[in-house]
């Protein structure tokens, strides 16, 4: 197939492009425009409303992955960027994608568990109501800029990424600094759940998504084995065999974050990959500490 990529230059943009290539597919990524790209290479300004897809050929499918970084300080100005980056550019693609001479079959977009927002102990599966809170507006407004792919009649599949652990970057490369000199510890009251999945078999689901034609809507990406905020933290120290005593209170975490501390780091979303248990996925890793033994190279 003929795949478009946004956000290749990212953490799962940057594995998922080798693993389609290794698949025989051919990718054409669209990059923003630094001016340092060729000029054969698709390329868009989300900030400026600028894209040209001239060059780039048949698209068979699309891969959707761009969007600010949301793991920095919410200021108001960030806030605008992360909601920006993912809204306006969402619409920007989909309108230039149903321009084509032969819009793509399939689009797989990301968006993140964030969409359920504050929810506690509650098991939460695609049917369950979208939450509130900064994070879950952005995921619910990015999903609906989506919808003029969806009338055009592109299977369109919203990807609900948790937590994407990985040893080369994300979240789980930040905290193995503090971890490995035994300054580890749980985030707030440490009851939070936090609904992860392992980039190896996040890369699975995005392959899966693009060829179970029966799949659309949301699809939770997370593994099945949902853990609190505490047994992460136990189970890494475990993994790391270092102490991970240290909790950081909430207000320290405010401090350092501000509104992201509420809305990401100490938010509680027990996700559970219903639909794609229902469609017969397999999980290469559906429990924590196989998956941090693996991607850690401990035994
Ligand atoms: N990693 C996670 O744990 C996680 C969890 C939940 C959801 N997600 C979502 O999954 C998607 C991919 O995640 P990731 O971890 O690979 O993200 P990432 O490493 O932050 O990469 C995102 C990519 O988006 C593009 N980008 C960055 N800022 C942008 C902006 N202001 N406007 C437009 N494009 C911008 C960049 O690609 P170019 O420079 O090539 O354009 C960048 O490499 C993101 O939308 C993220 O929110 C990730």
């Amino acid at each position: 197939m003929d795949i478009l990529v946004t956000g290749a230059s990212g953490l799962i943009g940057s594995a998922l492009v080798p693993r389609l290539t290794a698949e025989g597919h051919h990718v054409i990524e669209l990059r923003r425009d630094r001016g340092t790209t060729p000029a054969s290479q698709a390329t868009w300004n989300p900030d400026a409303g600028q894209i040209d897809l001239s060059r780039c050929g048949p698209v068979d499918a699309v891969v959707h992955l761009a969007g600010e970084n949301v793991a920095q300080r919410w200021t108001p100005k960030a806030k605008a960027r992360i909601r920006d980056s993912r809204v306006n550019g969402t619409h920007l693609l989909c309108e230039a994608l149903t321009k084509l001479a032969q819009p793509p079959k399939t689009l797989v977009g990301a968006s993140a568990t964030g969409f359920y927002g504050h929810r506690g102990e509650e098991a939460l599966d695609e049917q369950s109501a979208p939450g509130s809170g900064f994070l879950a507006e952005v995921c619910r407004e990015w999903e609906a800029a989506l919808a003029s792919a969806a009338e055009q009649g592109v299977r369109v599949v919203h990807l609900r990424l948790g937590l994407v652990l990985a040893a080369q970057g994300g979240a789980l490369a930040k905290m193995l600094t503090p971890f490995r000199l035994g300054l580890g510890g749980s985030l707030g009251s440490g009851r939070q759940y936090w609904s992860w999945i392992t980039l190896e078999d996040l890369l699975a689901v995005v392959l899966f998504a693009m060829r179970t034609e029966t799949l659309s809507g949301p699809v939770n990406a997370v593994a099945p084995g949902t853990v609190t905020n505490r047994e992460f933290t136990k189970t890494l120290g475990r993994v790391l065999r270092r102490p991970a005593i240290l909790p950081v209170p909430g207000f320290a975490l405010r401090l350092l974050f501000g509104e992201m501390a509420d809305g990401a780091l100490l938010a509680s979303a027990r996700v559970k990959p219903a639909k794609l248990e229902a469609s017969g996925f397999v999980f290469r890793f559906p429990e924590l500490e196989p998956a941090l033994r693996s991607l850690l190279k401990t035994r």
